[in-house]
């Protein structure tokens, strides 16, 4: 049935299950290939966001830990890792894919429970690209040579990596696959609210018998990620989350050997001109924004509009926004899921108070969300001054700003004028205008007739606040070798 309203059709739920999945109620540390108690015998809990209930307690590793693991991390790479044929290497980061695939659904579902993403999002893109991650660097690893001609290449030694909440199982297979594809061994910090998929990764790690040490998994909170920046046997630190984290670990590791690379925040421009195809184009912006719950650091956050379709895309974008499913994760009609924290949400609230009193306008899909849970309504501003503080700085939650323009030349001033610098989106019909914008624009990635696209062979990373180092194809593979 098709409700007058909203035009929005009303689907029967339909709820993916959750009986083939399997959750201890305690997770202790992956340390060299054992599971181990935290020294403090410490834990916290990890909840569903979506209906707050606890999924499974987590260890929460202190300095001592991340001390045992370091040094299983070191003993592997000197003895058994670094001294490896790399075809030997290969044949294991192959495997590790192979194991994640055949357990996709487990970490779909888990993904979702942990996180709050729609499962449509885990099953159709975390997982997937996740295991495609393992699969490429698989096969870079025994032809490094190749990849870098006329250079001698040579790994780095022990990794500290740490990644955040709103990719979890993406982002351990971003930072892990390169690692060892290149030789490297690894000491990885998932985020304290989604731990779970790379504790699952764990499993099959153990599973594929990978030698011990060779990849350590430690979970806990920010004391837990600084123990590992800090840790003077660490060669290499590589993170993802917040720009004030990255600004701290830029600070303690001057002046050590530490290689580092940090991708943070960003407060990414999707540029509409004039002649692009507009249903397409609200499509795209529904991706850039909405697509798990706006915690992108790519998000397409601020959107300029060329003045003369101005109105008439915004309210064709509203009309789209009328149709989108805000609820349960697990249900597989779901477009916005939960937010991921209740921190997470507040801020979400705080910037949209902000906006309120800048004297922005707003608009919020008036559809009902779940008592019980973190839910946000998709939001948008209009009349947004490029000074206010909701188009400045970064949200990473379903909201967006709209801003128009009248000249090419003025867009990309506009698109710059931010501290941060990590991707762009542009649509156009015309070609030339496309390659016009894109080298101007001040971005890692820029989208042309498309928004948050990924592939395991194409670099991401940013300009300005928003990092440096990349990740993904051949450039993420030189992040791990001297
Ligand atoms: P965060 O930067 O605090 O957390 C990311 C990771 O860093 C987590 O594993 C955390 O435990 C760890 N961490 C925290 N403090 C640390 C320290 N002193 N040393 C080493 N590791 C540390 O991010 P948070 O607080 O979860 O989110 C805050 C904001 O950051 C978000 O609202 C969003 O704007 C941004 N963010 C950006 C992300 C991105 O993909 N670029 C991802 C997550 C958050
Ligand atoms: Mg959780």
């Amino acid at each position: 049935m098709k409700t007058e309203d909203t035009n929005k059709w009303e689907y029967a739920p339909s709820l993916e299950g959750t009986k083939h999945i399997q959750l201890k109620e305690k997770y202790d540390l992956f340390i060299d290939g054992k599971w181990v108690k935290p020294n403090a015998d410490r834990y916290f809990a990890s909840i569903n966001p979506a209906n707050e209930e606890k999924l499974a307690d987590i260890a929460w590793a202190s300095e001592s830990d991340v001390d045992l693991a370091v040094k299983a991390a070191r003993r592997a790479y000197v003895d058994v890792w670094s001294k490896m044929k790399a075809s030997d290497r290969a044949k294991y980061i192959f495997r590790i894919a192979r194991l994640m695939q055949e357990r996709a659904r487990e970490f779909a579902v888990i993904e979702t429970l942990d996180g709050g993403k729609p499962i449509r999002e885990s099953r159709d893109i975390d997982v997937p690209l996740a295991c495609n991650h393992f699969f490429y660097y698989a096969g870079w690893a025994d032809k490094l040579q190749d990849a870098f001609p006329n250079r001698s290449v040579e790994s780095l030694g022990v990794a500290g990596q740490i990644i955040p909440w709103n990719f979890p199982l993406l982002m351990a297979a971003w930072k892990i696959a390169p690692a060892l594809a290149a030789g490297n061994t690894v000491v990885l910090k998932p985020a304290e609210t989604t731990s779970l998929t790379a504790l699952k990764l764990a499993e099959i790690i153990e599973e594929s018998g990978l030698p011990p040490g060779v990849v350590n998994i430690v979970t806990g909170h920010g004391d837990t990620g600084a123990a590992i920046v800090n840790h003077p046997d660490i060669d290499k630190i590589a993170f993802t989350g917040s720009t004030a984290v990255g600004k701290l670990i830029q600070k303690a590791t001057a002046g050590t050997r530490k290689k580092v690379s940090l991708e943070l925040g960003g407060k990414s421009a999707n540029i509409v001109l004039e002649d692009a195809p507009m249903d397409q184009a609200v499509e795209g912006i529904v991706n850039g924004i909405f697509f798990n719950q706006g915690h992108v650091c790519c998000a397409g956050s601020r959107l300029y509009v060329q003045e003369s379709v101005a109105d008439e895309l915004v309210r064709k974008l509203k009309q789209r926004m009328q149709s989108l499913y805000v609820g349960n994760p697990l249900d597989k009609n779901t477009d916005i899921g939960a937010i991921n924290s209740k921190e997470q949400l507040e801020t979400i609230e705080k910037y949209v108070q902000i906006g309120i009193k800048e004297g922005a306008e707003m608009f919020q899909v008036e559809c009902e969300v779940p008592t019980k849970g973190f839910y946000c309504r998709p939001t948008i501003f209009t009349n947004v001054a490029q000074s206010s503080v909701i188009a400045q700085e970064e949200i990473f939650g379903p909201v967006l700003t709209i801003q128009t323009f009248r000249t090419i030349d003025e867009v990309i001033q506009k698109a710059n004028n931010s501290p941060y610098g990590l991707a762009a989106g542009v649509w156009t019909d015309k070609g030339s205008r496309i390659f016009n914008l894109t080298s101007k624009l001040r971005a890692g990635v820029v989208w042309a007739n498309t928004y948050n696209k990924f592939d395991p062979a194409s670099p991401f990373g940013g300009y300005k606040e928003s990092g440096f180092g990349r990740e993904g194809g051949l450039h993420g593979l030189e992040a791990y070798l001297k």
